[in-house]
């Protein structure tokens, strides 16, 4: 008989006890394989034990689980199947490496009327372009949580790409969400909307609003960065399952911790900071530019790029 008990639930990892397998679970993590592939971080985040802890636990799912392998190969195959739509911007294109590609999350913060939702209002459009002509040829899923969503903003970017301003429109789903209830809803009901309307871009404008709004205060916390959790994972799967492009834009706080550099910060903490495949930083310049800066990419280098938002949209 072996020593060491055999490692088959949440509550057999080491430091993991059934207050902590609760909260896990309730944030999505509910297998040992989701442990195994989880960021120490993020399980401290949700469940408060300590990132050494964490770390630990972690390990323990990692020795206990099986791996499967694929070949560099295969993996480049999938890679070559990625699709990607134009930001509007030739430089903007270039910076994030052809624009924002399906089966990953892109996520941009900053300031108010920094032009997050400018972007994203472009993305709509442009993600109806043919593929080829910087589209993927499908419609779009608009989460609105904060009542910014403008229609003649779409009218006035479809007819400077050439498209009928109606057919636009007609092709974007627009849910108003507000509470983080209904947020979380739209996600969990897409499936059957994603294939009858072929949908290749989702976007959550914005992702935190609501999320800041309704868990207030230090005890909230755990449960807000759980929720937000099984949220965000649930993009992710959609985007891998259905080959489409996310779209996320994000507030900022400032960290007074930080002395030297831009005190600027996304917020949302590690979740959505791990989740979000891209990250681009977006500031104000003068007049009408603006400022991208990408700060996280799995393959592109770090840098910057200027754009414009002009009446006919992202230039
Ligand atoms: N029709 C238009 N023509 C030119 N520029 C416009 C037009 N409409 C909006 N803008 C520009 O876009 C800016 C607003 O950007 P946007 O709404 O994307 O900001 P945001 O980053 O989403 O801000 P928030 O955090 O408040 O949501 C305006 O300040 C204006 O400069
Ligand atoms: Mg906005």
């Amino acid at each position: 008989m072996p020593k060491e008990k055999a490692i088959r639930e949440l509550e057999d990892l080491p430091g993991i006890g059934p207050t902590t397998a609760t909260k896990l679970k309730a944030a999505g993590i509910d297998t040992l394989d989701k442990v195994a592939t989880a960021a120490p971080h993020d399980i401290s985040e949700i469940s408060g034990i300590s990132v050494e802890a964490a770390k630990k636990a972690v390990q323990a799912a990692q020795e206990s689980t099986t791996l499967t392998y694929e070949t560099g190969e295969q993996f480049s195959e999938k890679r070559r199947q990625i699709g990607k739509i134009s930001t509007g911007s030739k430089d903007f294109d270039e910076l994030i490496g052809g624009g924002v590609e399906t089966n990953g999350i892109t996520e941009t913060y900053g300031r108010f009327a920094s032009g997050k939702t400018q972007v994203g209002f472009q993305l709509a459009v442009n993600a109806q372009l043919p593929v080829g002509k910087g589209g993927l040829g499908g419609s779009v899923l608009f989460v609105d949580t904060e009542g910014t969503f403008r229609p003649e903003r779409i009218t006035s970017m479809a007819k400077a790409a050439g498209m009928k301003p109606e057919q636009a429109l007609e092709n974007i789903m627009l849910v108003r969400a507000t509470t983080t209830e209904q947020q979380i809803l739209t996600l969990d009901r897409a499936d059957k909307l994603i294939q009858e309307k072929n949908i290749k871009l989702i976007i959550i404008d914005s992702l935190m609003a609501l999320f800041r709004s309704e868990f207030v205060g230090r005890g909230a916390l755990g449960e807000r960065q759980g929720k937000l959790n099984q949220h965000i994972h649930r993009l992710q799967t959609l985007a891998d399952k259905y080959s489409l492009a996310a779209y996320i834009t994000n507030q900022v706080m400032d960290n007074p911790g930080l002395m030297f550099g831009d005190p600027t910060t996304p917020v949302g903490g590690n979740i959505v900071a791990h989740a979000a495949t891209t990250r681009l930083y977006m500031r104000k310049s003068k007049e009408d530019k603006r400022i991208v800066r990408l700060v996280d990419s799995p393959n592109m280098p770090e840098g910057e790029c200027v754009i414009k938002i002009t009446p006919d949209g992202i230039v």
